[in-house]
C-alpha cells in the first residue's frame, strides 16, 4: 500500500533523531515525502533505531552524517531537495563555555546549513525552527497586549542573565534572516513555546527531563522557566509541514497552545494526575506577564491541541518507555 502512495517530493530534516525533528520525520513520512535525514553518527543504533521503525522509512527515508560545526557537511544531504527544515540546534542545560558549545555551533551551524541550500537548484523553501524565547524575554512591552511575531527578545537581557539557548536561538534567526535575503531563499521559521508530547528517541532531551524531573518531584527547573507557552510536540510537527506547504506562508510563525505560570501548570498537573509527587510551591518570580497572540498560524486553518491532550500523551509514553510507573 505504502508503495502507492505518490512522494509529495524530497525534503531534508536536519538533526533528524532528535526529540522534535524524528516527529516532523514521522509526519512527513506519513504525508508521503521523501526524507533525507541528517544525523552525526547514522550507524548509531541507539540514535537512529526509532526513526527506522516508521512508517514509511524503508521506503522513504534515508540517513546521512552531517555536523553543524563542519563546513560543506550538508552539501549532500540537501541537494536535489525542494524543502529543508532545519531543526538542529544545541538544546542544552549548563555549560562551560557558552560561545563553543551553544552560540557557535547554532548560529554558524544554522550559515552552513543555508550556504548547502544556496547551492541546491531545486531549493523551494526552507523552514527553521527557532522559539518562542525569540519573543518574549524583554521587559519593554505593555503586558496587556499579548506578544506576536513582530516583537524579538532583547539579546542585552539574555546575556545579562545568562539565558544563553535563547540568545543562541535569537542569533540563529537574525542571521538565517539577513542571508536569507543576501541570498534571495524563501524562509519561513516556527517559533514553539515548550513542546510536551511523547519522545520518540529513547534518550530524553533536555526539555523532556525536564518534564519528567517535574513528575518526579523537582521543581528546580520549572521553578527557573517561570511562566511559559506550552504546545503539542504533534501540533509543532504539523505546524512546520503547514508553513512550507502553504503557498501564503510568510515570516514568522509562533507555535504555541497555552500560557501557564509554573504554579498554575503544578496544580493542573497535580490535579490531573494526583499518583505522582508533583511539587506545588514555586517562587513568584520578578518576571514580565505575558501572553501570545497566534493568530497568523491559526488564520492557515491551524487548531492546537489543548493542554489536557499534551501532557496525558507525555506522561502515558513515559510511563510505556518505564520513565515513571504509569499513572
Ligand atoms: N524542546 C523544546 O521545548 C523546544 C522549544 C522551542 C524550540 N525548540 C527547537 O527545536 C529544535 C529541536 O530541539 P529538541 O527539543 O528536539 O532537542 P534535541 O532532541 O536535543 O534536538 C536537537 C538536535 O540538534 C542536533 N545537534 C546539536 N548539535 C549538533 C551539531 N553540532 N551538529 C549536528 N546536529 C546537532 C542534535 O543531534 P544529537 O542527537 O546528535 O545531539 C539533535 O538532533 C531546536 O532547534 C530547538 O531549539 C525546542
Amino acid at each position: 500500500m505504502d508503495q502507492k502512495l505518490e512522494s509529495k517530493g524530497k525534503v531534508c530534516v536536519t538533526g533528524a533523531s532528535g526529540f522534535l525533528a524524528s516527529w516532523l520525520v514521522k509526519r512527513l513520512l506519513l504525508a508521503g515525502y521523501f526524507v533525507v535525514g541528517t544525523v552525526r553518527d547514522p550507524g548509531d543504533e541507539k540514535k537512529v533505531a526509532h526513526l527506522w521503525r516508521l512508517k514509511g522509512a524503508t521506503e522513504r527515508l534515508k540517513l546521512l552524517k552531517a555536523d553543524l560545526t563542519k563546513e560543506g557537511s550538508f552539501d549532500d544531504a540537501i541537494m536535489g531537495c525542494d524543502g529543508v527544515f532545519h531543526t538542529a540546534s544545541p538544546v542544552v542545560g549548563v555549560l562551560n563555555d557558552p560561545k563553543v558549545e551553544i552560540l557557535e555551533p547554532a548560529v554558524k551551524g544554522t550559515l552552513n546549513v543555508l550556504r548547502s541550500c544556496k547551492k541546491n537548484p531545486s531549493l523551494r523553501r526552507v523552514v527553521l525552527t527557532s522559539s518562542s524565547s525569540t519573543v518574549r524575554i524583554r521587559e519593554d512591552f505593555d503586558p496587556k497586549v499579548p506578544l506576536d511575531e513582530s516583537s524579538w527578545s532583547s539579546m542585552e537581557l539574555c546575556e545579562r542573565f545568562k539565558v544563553w539557548y535563547a540568545l543562541s536561538k535569537i542569533q540563529a534567526e537574525r542571521a538565517a534572516w539577513a542571508f536569507c535575503k543576501e541570498n534571495n531563499i524563501y524562509l519561513v521559521t516556527v517559533l514553539p513555546s515548550f513542546i510536551v508530547g511523547p519522545s520518540l528517541p529513547p534518550t530524553l532531551c533536555s526539555t523532556a527531563s525536564d518534564v519528567l524531573g517535574l513528575l518526579k518531584g523537582e521543581n528546580a527547573k520549572f521553578q527557573f522557566h517561570g511562566r511559559m507557552g506550552y504546545v503539542h510536540i504533534d501540533d509543532v510537527a504539523l505546524c512546520h509541514i503547514s508553513v512550507y506547504e502553504h503557498k501564503r506562508a510568510h515570516g514568522r510563525y509562533l507555535c504555541s497552545s497555552t500560557v501557564m505560570e509554573v504554579d498554575e501548570l503544578a496544580s493542573f498537573l497535580s490535579a490531573r494526575y494526583p499518583s505522582y509527587p508533583i511539587p506545588t510551591r514555586f517562587e513568584k518570580l520578578d518576571r514580565p506577564y505575558y501572553e501570545f497572540n497566534t493568530n497568523k498560524i491559526r488564520s492557515l486553518g491551524f487548531k492546537f491541541k489543548p493542554a489536557e491532550e499534551m501532557f496525558d500523551d507525555c506522561v502515558l509514553s513515559l510511563g510505556e518507555q518505564g520513565y515513571i510507573p504509569s499513572a
